[in-house]
């Protein structure tokens, strides 16, 4: 997770694009850098570590320019260094860049074969030479921008200036946040409306997939298909930033629609993204190799992705793992050999019954690798090893964010896990690396379904009793999809491996029971759609999440279905995530529920 900024001044802005940088440290600090116009030519500072670097930088080699763009960095792509560092640029063009070019492989190799010379590892810099050879082909700067949008996959939020072009600041978002601020005489933009806080209080957000072209006077902005938009500016409190819903109505939606960027954020963090290999940002206490059964405690949510992790670490690395929830870990007695490994995982660090069972694990020798969100908690204080995941602050009670960062750091592991217990080669390590890369675009993906979801939430909202059925990494997908309805929205729901149907929970399928199923083109497909088949010939309402097509394939024509982007099937888990949680929220709200504070619930439950 990078910051970007843009300033469209009166005066020179560079110390005014920093400030706006200070604000976005939080998001990385590997490098910092600013582009400008100095005397319509494009000019650049940049400097690797924290951003006091770049000012040091600037205090010896001042800029003048009034229009700049402006970065801090988090390194995907690339070791933190001033020549990855944005803003990347050509004669033409400088960008700086937040998020993931999942293509960046195949058009780099593009245009160094039309004769492109790179000068860093970046995904980003393909951007800048996309939209050069545009411009070199005769467009006009946002043309250009426009059609180098369309060779782009995945999930990022960019920044342009242009060579001469003094009154032009162009700005693309899809899945990673942007928004635009208004001034007088002046315009900016950012990552966030942290980052704009010293300048205005007038703000925009792009939605996803639009893009902005900005001169000193307005914007006008573009959605993903090129056609001209309205979106509305609104007054925010400068002070409330931080814990800001942006322009949703709950922090549960603001969350769900950070995934995107989040998931990308905690996967850098454990991947290399140009070698397409996992790399661990910590040297592990034990060995993988080394060990015979890994233990995995956690309560609620952070249960159902250790559940999740069960089914890859098993597959993968070929490592036997028992799972409890951690109220029953820790009174069972159980006997764990001393050297293997326990891991437990919470989003607040805190849990009780969570920290209860890492005590006990430790008590019987165990190593103990935690995977928590807060870093300073208790839990992660008393970790051997801490796995952090980058969802930043989950204010809304129901986990959201933190739940799929929880899976996209488990995935991590679990490669690593079959890596260094050599069940899976190094095609197989970049290949699954491969489809976790993709993970945070699909995510944005599916969120583009919200609308259909919103209508098929106003049926759901009738319902008494839900069931949710799922197979493989999609049955504890079921439960995590019922206890998220049933706590946000207080209807009852059950979630239930698939397969198991037909042991007792048919019996109480009829017509007004919707069943929900979760169906990704997996391993446990034809039997799953067989179960579906089960539910219509006794007249359930049925639900299909599942790849385009799924409805008729299963042979059934009254069904409802969301359609999920095609998509390896390892990782699912974690993209069928999103309709699950927006199907809990609109749901909610819907019944007109208190979506972020559910009755009877606490985000940190520290009492057992
Ligand atoms: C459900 C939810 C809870 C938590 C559980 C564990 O949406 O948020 O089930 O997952 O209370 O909390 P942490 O992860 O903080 O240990």
């Amino acid at each position: 997770m990078c910051g970007i900024v843009g300033i469209l001044g009166n005066g020179p802005v560079a110390s005014q694009v920093v400030d706006s940088l200070k604000r976005l440290e939080y998001r990385g600090y590997d490098s910092a850098g600013i582009a400008t116009l100095e005397g319509g030519h494009l000019t650049r500072r940049r400097a690797e570590g924290k951003l006091r670097n770049l000012q040091a930088r600037l205090a010896e080699e001042p800029l003048q320019g009034h229009i700049g763009i402006g970065h801090t960095r988090w390194a995907t792509h690339g070791r933190p260094s001033e020549y990855n560092a944005h803003p990347h640029a050509t004669d033409r063009v400088a960008v700086v860049h937040n998020g993931i070019i999942e293509n960046f492989r195949s058009l780099r190799e593009e245009l160094m074969g039309q004769g492109v010379n790179f000068q860093s590892d970046t995904d980003t810099e393909v951007v800048a030479h996309l939209v050069t050879r545009e411009m070199r082909r005769g467009l006009a700067p946002r043309d250009a921008v426009a059609a180098a949008l369309k060779c782009l996959h995945g999930a990022f939020a960019l920044g342009f200036i242009f060579e001469g072009e003094e009154n032009l600041l162009i700005g693309a978002r899809r899945g990673a946040p942007l928004a635009i601020g208004y001034g007088e005489g002046e315009m900016y933009l950012g990552s966030d409306a942290l980052a704009l806080a010293p300048f205005t209080d007038t703000i925009a957000y792009l939605e996803d997939g639009d893009w902005v072209v900005m001169t000193r006077t307005g914007a006008t902005f573009y959605d993903e298909n090129d056609r001209e938009v309205v979106r509305q500016r609104q007054k925010t409190q400068a002070g409330a930033f931080l814990v800001d819903k942006g322009n949703h109505r709950h922090f549960m939606a603001k969350e769900i629609h950070e995934q995107p960027e989040v998931i990308g954020r905690t996967l850098a963090h454990y991947l290399d993204m140009s070698a397409g290999k996992v790399s661990l940002p910590f040297d592990l206490p034990f060995d993988f190799k080394a060990i015979r059964k890994l233990s995995i405690s956690a309560c609620g949510t952070a249960f159902l992705a250790g559940l999740t992790a069960k089914y890859w670490f098993e597959r993968l690395a070929r490592l036997p793992v028992e799972i409890d929830v951690a109220s029953e870990f820790r009174y069972r007695e159980m006997p764990l050999d001393a050297g293997d490994l326990t891991m437990v995982i919470s989003q607040s660090g805190e849990t009780a019954d969570t920290l209860a069972s890492l005590r006990y694990a430790k008590d019987c020798g165990q190593k103990i690798l935690s995977v928590v969100n807060v870093p300073t908690s208790t839990i992660a204080r008393e970790s051997d090893v801490v796995a952090l995941t980058l969802a930043g602050p989950e204010i809304g009670v129901a986990s959201t964010k933190a739940f799929t960062c929880q899976l996209s750091v488990l995935a991590a592991l679990a490669i690593a896990a079959g890596v260094a217990r050599g069940t899976i080669s190094a095609e197989q390590e970049q290949a699954l690396v491969s489809e976790l890369m993709h993970v945070p675009g699909l995510v944005a993906e599916a969120l583009k379904h919200e609308h259909d979801i919103e209508g098929i939430a106003k049926e759901l909202s009738k319902a008494k009793d839900v069931l949710y059925l799922g197979r493989g990494t999609s049955y504890p997908l079921a439960l995590e999809g019922a206890l998220k309805l049933k706590e946000i929205s207080y209807i009852h729901a059950e979630g239930y491996a698939a397969g198991e149907l037909k042991h007792g929970p048919i019996a109480l399928i009829e017509e007004t029971l919707p069943v929900i199923v979760i169906a990704p083109r997996d391993h446990w497909f034809e039997k799953t759609v067989s179960n579906v088949q089960e539910v219509a010939a006794r007249g359930g309402q049925l639900l299909m999440i599942g790849p385009a097509g799924i409805a008729h394939e299963a042979g059934i024509h009254n069904a409802q279905s969301i359609v999920m982007p095609d998509m390896a099937p390892t990782f699912s888990a974690i993209v069928y995530s999103a309709p699950i949680q927006l199907l809990a929220y609109y749901t909610a709200m819907v019944m007109g529920k208190d979506v972020d504070q559910p009755r009877n619930l606490a985000k940190s439950v520290t009492v057992e």
